[in-house]
């Protein structure tokens, strides 16, 4: 038997006072976010009827995912920050600010301060001397297709067991994360090892979430990137390294056709000794093209908290 009570005059007036709309104090927005928010959700118990017992095994698990600090972890897997992409795309359109390579989600893996170098950085450790070595590079450029002298580029990804520095304590600070300032040309140089996909942690309460969906929590090898110039929008995006078996079903949703990038693997010695390499590697191009704003609040990255952006300022 099902009862339904959400639609009486007591729940109504209830939810009003949970809200905090009888108190002078407060912020508004909040107020009216946690009332739309927890009148869905009462509902929603109302409607489907959930028991006690479900209720309770949530709250535990919201518990699991917060001590775990997996919220920023689930967050991709329910669509949120692809979501918010798609919003900022559609801002972007109606300011008519289109063309450029396309935005994809930050992911909850960046971490700020990654040393700084000119023009090129060898990106990894060198630790890893069974990963395939990677030449990344590209130039950055206006939508008139001019050079971007000096942009900056940050860089971040995995390693070839999908695990990222500073969250996975095997590996060095730092190691596969850059930030290169492009030469005169706008182009930036990076030596580094090709990364596989990423998974979430095998059991972690994100993964039971997932499983609960039927669902994985795998990614497709990808390569972060931040790329600002003054003048210009600030770009958040990501290159998917084609081929990957995950490449159209990244439990993220941020892959891109546009952000597609063929990795051409290279065995001739003179373009090895070109780029000071010394055997067989694999190129991976990645042109950037910004497009150019007066406002200040569009050349910086969203805030939000992120592994020590406090500390690096
Ligand atoms: C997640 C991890 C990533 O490396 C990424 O790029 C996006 C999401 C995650 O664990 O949710
Ligand atoms: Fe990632």
């Amino acid at each position: 038997m099902t009862v339904k009570i959400f639609d009486t005059p007591e729940v109504h007036d209830f939810l009003k006072t949970v809200a905090g709309f009888e108190q002078e104090g407060g912020s508004d927005r909040a107020k009216q976010i946690v009332h739309r928010l927890l009148s869905d959700l009462y509902r929603l118990i109302d409607d489907f009827d959930v028991t006690p017992e479900e209720f309770w095994a949530t709250v535990s698990l919201m518990n699991e995912l917060g001590k775990a600090s997996q919220f920023g972890l689930l967050s991709p897997g329910l669509g949120f920050d692809h979501y918010l992409d798609m919003r900022m795309d559609a801002v972007d359109a109606e300011a008519e600010r289109t063309g450029g390579t396309p935005r994809t989600i930050e992911g909850p893996l960046y971490v700020a301060g990654a040393p700084e170098a000119e023009g090129f950085a060898r990106m990894d450790d060198g630790s890893d001397a069974d990963s395939e070595v990677m030449w990344l590079t590209g130039q950055v450029r206006n939508l008139d297709g001019e050079p971007v002298p000096g942009a900056r580029v940050e860089i971040w990804h995995a390693n070839a067991k999908g695990g990222y520095s500073h969250f996975d304590p095997s590996q060095s600070e730092y190691n596969l994360r850059r930030t290169i300032i492009a030469d005169d040309e706008g182009r930036y140089r990076a030596r580094s090892i090709i990364p596989s996909g990423y998974g979430v942690p095998a059991g972690s309460p994100t993964d039971k979430v997932l499983k609960a969906l039927g669902r994985h929590g795998q990614r497709p090898a990808h390569i972060h990137y931040f790329i600002s110039a003054p003048g210009h929008q600030h770009l958040t995006t990501q290159i998917n390294l084609a081929g990957d078996p995950y490449t159209w079903d990244d439990f993220a949703f941020a892959t891109r056709e546009e952000l597609l990038v063929d990795g051409r693997a290279v065995n001739d010695s003179a373009e090895a000794e070109a780029r000071g390499l010394e055997g067989p590697f694999t190129e991976v191009v990645f042109d950037i093209t910004l497009a150019r704003t007066a406002a200040p609040e569009l050349q910086t990255r969203h805030k939000r908290p992120r592994a020590l952006e406090e500390a690096a300022g």
